[in-house]
């Protein structure tokens, strides 16, 4: 029963959908258990070039059931226009499961995201504006809608009632916006219904019986570690769990069943939207390290913030996450420097300090300890084996696997399926 979960370890972006769409040809499931539409994977085969936000990018092999489990938010506009996108292009989508427990991200939650957002100033999160916050603080507040609530219409009336009873309240009252009208709500969500039903499922037993049945089953994070709502960077963090436990939660599958958690690392850091950033760079190798690696958000066309690698928060993943391996990603893009520097530590007031500082005011004021690691100018993106990187990335790769506290079990050098060197095999 090979249970995997594979997750950012950093702040999201980290090469998730290549990942996952490389495993994909050898495993049964795919489970999206957290976030929503605010992640953004990209994945290329071929000469083909695919965006997903709210998809498990499982759905790009034919092998494979793609599956929305309960921890997701679906905005069921997105969901129809991805679905549609991909059938387009001849990707066959008739294969997802969708949780019935699944929380629906409503037209409202949309509008206090961005409302909210502009009310903060220069406070702001930085959020993706998709309504992933709001929707998840109703689920926690007991007045979220659930996809099942489409199917039973005077359920769905009351409850996008009650929902809109508080949210009215501030939006006219505070934010000066209009009111929400309940029943254009409820037909905007009833105008979905039938086209989601054929994909709604109990994925929890679906799930459970995979398992038992010695079936593959990859779980994928969206976001990252640091994003985590628990354990990032809070309040500069997604409302959702993208660490390991959020797979038990988020799919309904016990932590004895998961065999492997496979943490995703970029060779260099990046961050999109506000919050602490201790190796972000503000000169022109942060500039160099957006050009060349293409660091621009998927999903929101942001500039994302870029720096060095930090070993401190690899570890961090490590242990929060109890990761069996890293996937090493965009090694590729750090050809051409000299000397790379790295970061081992922070300096925070005068210590030096090896460990993430859980004082969210010591991380504000951690200033990166770095050590320089020769670099190499070869172009590595044909590499297929460890031994056929130059010396010099061999050793980056095998520092980095040291100071980070998991095995790099593959390397990426291009964005491509076959462009990653696989060192330990994950299945
Ligand atoms: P995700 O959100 O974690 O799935 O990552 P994104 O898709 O937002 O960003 C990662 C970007 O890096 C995408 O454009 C990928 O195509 C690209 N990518 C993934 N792995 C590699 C790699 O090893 N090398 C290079 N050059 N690009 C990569
Ligand atoms: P993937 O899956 C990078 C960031 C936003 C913002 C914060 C909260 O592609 O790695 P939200 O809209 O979730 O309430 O925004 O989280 N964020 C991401 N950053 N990659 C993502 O997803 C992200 N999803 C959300 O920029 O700072
Ligand atoms: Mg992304």
């Amino acid at each position: 029963m090979p249970a995997l979960v594979l997750l950012g370890a950093q702040w999201g972006d980290e090469g998730k959908g290549k990942a996952t769409d490389l495993l994909g040809g050898s495993v049964d499931y795919v489970v999206r258990y957290q976030g929503g539409n605010n992640a953004g994977h990209t994945v290329v085969v071929g000469d083909q070039k695919y965006a997903l936000h709210l998809l498990p990018s499982g759905i790009l092999s034919p092998g494979c059931t793609p599956v929305i489990g309960n921890g997701v938010v679906v905005d069921p506009s997105v969901l129809l226009s991805e679905l549609s996108g991909l059938n387009e292009r001849g990707v066959d989508t008739s294969k997802l499961l969708i949780s019935g427990n699944a929380h629906i991200i409503t037209p409202y939650n949309v509008t206090v995201d961005k409302v909210t957002e502009r009310f903060l100033g220069k406070r702001k999160i930085g959020t993706t504006g998709r309504g992933i916050g709001p929707t998840y603080a109703d689920k926690i507040n007991r007045v979220g809608i659930r996809v099942q609530d489409l199917y039973d219409e005077s359920i769905l009336q009351q409850k996008v009632e009650a929902a809109l009873d508080v949210k009215n309240q501030l939006l006219t009252k505070l934010y000066n916006r209009r009111a929400i009208a309940v029943d254009q709500v409820v037909e905007e969500l009833l105008g979905y219904a039938e086209q989601i039903k054929p994909f709604v499922a109990d994925t929890v037993l679906v799930l459970n019986q995979a398992l038992e049945d010695d079936k593959v089953v990859l779980f994928e994070g969206g976001q990252g570690t640091l994003l985590d709502i628990d354990h990032g960077t809070y309040p500069f963090v997604t409302s959702s769990n993208p660490t390991a436990g959020g797979a038990c939660t988020g799919a309904g599958v016990g932590p004895t069943k998961i065999n492997r958690v496979i943490g995703i690392l970029k060779a260099y850091t990046t961050r999109v939207g506000s919050g602490p950033f201790p190796t972000e760079l503000f000169d022109e190798d942060g500039e160099a390290l957006r050009r060349i690696g293409g660091e621009r958000g998927v999903t929101t066309g942001r500039d994302r913030r870029c720096g060095w690698f930090d070993a401190v928060i690899a570890r961090y993943a490590t242990r929060v996450n109890g990761l069996t391996d890293f996937f090493l990603t965009k090694l590729d893009v750090l050809t051409g420097w000299e000397q790379i520097p790295v970061c081992v530590a922070y300096e925070i007031d005068g210590r030096r300090v090896e460990e993430l500082p859980y004082s969210q005011t010591d991380f504000h004021h951690a200033k990166p300890v770095y050590e320089m690691l020769p670099g190499w100018s070869e172009d590595i993106s044909k590499a297929k084996s460890f031994s056929d990187l130059p010396k010099n990335a061999q050793a980056y790769v095998k520092a980095l696997e040291e100071m980070s506290g998991a095995p790099i079990s593959a390397i990426g050098v291009g964005p491509g399926r076959d462009e990653t060197i696989e060192i330990n095999s994950f299945i």
